[in-house]
């Protein structure tokens, strides 16, 4: 037994479901089966080669040392360009921006930076979980408002008003959502932002999906709705627009004096971002190219290829996503739970999805697809979901 004994808010932190289950596709992996894996949750494509080039340009011209801790100002002043041009947001380079290592730091920031320990942050489940990971750090309470598959994962603004207590500060919105797939109108916007305003709530608004839109909806960046940018921090990053995960790159943006505290906790958790992946950052924003169009008409023809197979059972409620690449379906409510079905899809059909308990409380019966394979695999990892909820299921192909 070991003589470290750890503080009671890391005991409070769930371990990571999602991360057990790749765990667990990676060991089959070495075992020699393959796996369609609608687990993971960064895109499949490389990232693009200008980008790459950038940072081995910034590492041969010897940027390998700390940056300011906000950012390398070239990287800032794309970051401001990028949200004038696309998000109508204005932000001062030099105080109302800062690069972080990764959208998840910047919750983490936001969530340390304004929350008292027994503070309530209210946010919608289903949820990434590093939101109420982030609010138990602080020493807060999470609060979860639930959403449902029959109002399309939107959520009640009334249900907002009753969560409402005396010690509730922040407000957590996540559109297009991670992991049902929703993206929220202008007018649910609107009607959180009185709310907001009449609690003089917090609010963090977690973009990092904004660009990967379906059909006719498109993100409303929250800080734009009048009244809003004073009391709002705007949270993005590149890794999933641009394929760049693990190069760990986002930014908040937020009113100068937040920025300027805020800057105390990054200074403390990573001093900065990483030199050279900040350069490859900046030539993603100043030359992003066609390549997020293009990973967007992939995602298009794989959801596609996911409902349509999917649709091939009667045993699931599928919403269909309007942004991201996560499908968030339910299984019926008198069959097994999706703990017992994603086992069975892991052993049997050798597809992996992630059961819905993670995402919050009372999601049991759902899953988390994603849509980030390749089609053949979507295609080939719907069929086989399908046939075995069917109970006629034909093998691997
Ligand atoms: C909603 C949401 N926000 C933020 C992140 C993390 O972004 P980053 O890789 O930039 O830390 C994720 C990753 O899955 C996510 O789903």
């Amino acid at each position: 037994m070991s003589a470290l004994r750890l503080a009671s808010r890391v005991e409070r932190i769930k371990p990571s479901g999602i991360r057990l289950l790749l765990d667990e596709v990676e060991r089959l992996g070495r075992e020699g089966t393959r796996v369609i894996n609608f687990a993971i949750g960064r895109p499949d494509f490389d990232t693009p080669p200008h980008i790459k080039e950038a940072a081995k340009r910034a590492l041969d011209d010897g940027q390998v040392h700390y940056t300011l801790n906000a950012g390398t100002i070239p990287l800032r002043e794309a970051i401001a360009e990028k949200l004038k041009a696309q998000n109508d947001l204005h932000y001062d380079p030099m105080t109302e921006i800062m690069a972080t290592a990764g959208a998840c730091e910047a919750v983490c920031v936001a969530c340390l930076g304004l929350l008292e320990p027994g503070d309530e942050m209210i946010y919608f489940t289903p949820a990434w979980t590093t939101y109420a990971a982030a609010a138990e750090l602080a020493g807060a309470v999470p609060v979860e408002i639930p959403t449902r598959i029959e109002n399309d994962f939107q959520p009640d603004p009334d249900d907002i008003r009753k969560a409402l207590t005396p010690r509730t500060r922040v407000i957590v919105l996540n559109s297009p959502n991670n992991p049902t797939g929703a993206v929220y109108p202008r007018e649910l916007l609107q009607e959180i932002a009185r709310i907001a305003e009449d609690a003089d709530l917090a609010v963090v608004s977690d973009e990092i999906y904004e660009q990967i839109v379906y059909d006719s909806a498109y993100s409303v960046s929250f800080a734009t709705l009048p009244g809003m940018a004073e009391r709002t921090l705007s949270i993005n990053g590149l890794g999933k627009a641009f394929s760049m995960t693990g190069w760990r790159v986002g930014y908040m943006a937020g009113p100068a004096e937040a920025i300027k505290a805020l800057l105390r906790v990054h200074q403390n958790l990573v001093a900065s971002a990483c030199a050279f992946a900040q350069a490859g950052a900046r030539e993603a924003l100043v030359n992003p190219g066609n390549s997020v169009a293009e990973m967007v008409a992939q995602y298009t023809q794989r959801r596609d290829a996911l409902c349509a197979g999917l649709a091939q059972t009667d045993k699931l409620t599928v919403m269909r996503p309007q942004g991201t690449f996560y499908s968030f379906p339910a299984l019926p409510e008198d069959g097994p739970d999706s703990d017992e079905i994603s086992l069975r899809l892991l052993r049997e059909a050798h597809v992996a999805a992630v059961p819905g308990k993670v995402f919050g409380t009372g999601y049991e019966r759902h899953m988390r697809m994603s849509f980030c394979s390749s089609l053949e695999d979507v295609e080939e990892g719907a069929r086989r979901v399908a046939e075995l909820l069917n109970g006629e299921f034909k093998g691997v192909h």
